[in-house]
């Protein structure tokens, strides 16, 4: 599939950057517009928290993709005003400050910072920096939520490194206070800034990290994940009683094997395989079990079933 299009994922792009605002420079830029590029779980993610900060957000996918981010976005909001988070005032900016569209020149036109939230493919995101550097202001920030993958090599499809940083938001977004700024070795000391004081102004805390394969968090967290799910294959215990042993004996919120469900196995499989080649280590070998259930569409929380069965009217 190519990775981006006028029309939405899947048509061919028809880059169309004449009417834009292009004559500022990146030091001079304050963020006001995000863009965000797809809107599966951590896109619609992103894109509520932009919104929710008072960012005029735009948010792009297929049409029927949107149509889903869109409603959970709601459901969300509506979950935070019913437990007194977020007032129904600010609950009703947010989504009027939210716009959803196939039209990939149309988000990113105006944009002052694109995140790209599409699957853990390096080809399919380069692909789509290609696009961006084109598509986006000349000034706009360009940031990857990658989980994993090499920031540098992203960047290179842009011909324009210094603008490419990663910024890898945690699941779900607008729980998780962490956000991993990743610094490419091209990554400009404007840029870095920039995506500093945008983390922060998502009320997120940032960590700096160099550009080495899942960063500071993947890394562990995955090899967390594939030993439990090891030790499901070779019936230590369920699923649930693994869990449990980190949740109640190690004080971990989540235990490894629903963590990987709201993950979404597929893009743990993505990471893991992508450890396995660049840092080597067994620890990084995806589990038969794993391989088999991303094979089967067992895909954790989105697709109602994974490690645990879900209703999917509560996914996301
Ligand atoms: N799921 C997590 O917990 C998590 C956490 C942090 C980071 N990430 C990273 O975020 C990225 C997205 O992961 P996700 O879990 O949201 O995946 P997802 O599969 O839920 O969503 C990806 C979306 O991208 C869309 N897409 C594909 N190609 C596109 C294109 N060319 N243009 C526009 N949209 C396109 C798909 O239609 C889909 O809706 C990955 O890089 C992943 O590693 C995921």
């Amino acid at each position: 599939m190519p990775a981006c299009g006028s029309q939405g994922p899947g048509v061919p792009a028809i880059p169309d950057s004449a009417d834009v605002s292009a004559h500022r420079k990146l030091e001079d830029v304050r963020i006001e517009t995000v863009a965000v590029i797809g809107a599966g779980t951590m896109g619609a993610g992103i894109a509520q928290v932009c919104a929710a900060a008072g960012f005029r957000t735009h948010l792009h996918d297929a049409p029927d993709v949107l149509e889903r981010a869109l409603e959970r976005i709601r459901r969300t909001l509506d979950g935070g005003v019913q437990r007194g988070k977020v007032t129904p005032e600010q609950r009703d900016a947010a989504l009027a400050r939210l716009d959803a569209s196939p039209d990939f020149a149309g988000t990113v036109r105006e944009a002052d910072l694109v995140i790209e939230a599409v699957p853990e493919d390096l080809t399919l995101k380069a692909e789509l920096f290609g696009c961006l550097a084109s598509a986006a202001p000349d000034h706009a920030v360009l940031a990857t939520n990658t989980s994993s993958l090499s920031v540098a090599q992203i960047a290179a499809a842009t011909g324009q490194p210094s603008r490419v940083v990663g910024l890898h938001f945690f699941n779900p977004a607008h729980v998780m206070r962490l956000v991993e700024v990743v610094r490419g070795p091209e990554t400009g000391d404007a840029t870095l800034s920039a995506a500093l004081d945008f983390v922060r102004s998502l009320g997120k805390e940032p960590i700096v990290v160099s550009d080495s394969p899942g960063f500071a968090s993947s890394r562990m967290g995955i090899v967390l994940g594939l030993e439990a799910m090891r030790m499901v294959e070779q019936g230590v215990a369920t699923a649930q009683d693994i869990d449990k042993a980190m949740e109640l004996g190690y004080n971990h919120p989540m235990g490894p094997l629903r963590l990987t469900d709201h993950v979404g196995l597929d893009v743990r499989l993505d990471i893991a395989d992508y450890l396995h080649a660049t840092l080597g280590g067994d620890q990084y070998r995806a589990p038969d079990v794993l391989r088999r259930m991303v094979a089967d569409g067992k895909l954790g929380r989105k697709t109602g079933q994974g490690f645990y069965a879900w209703d999917t009217d509560t996914s996301g």
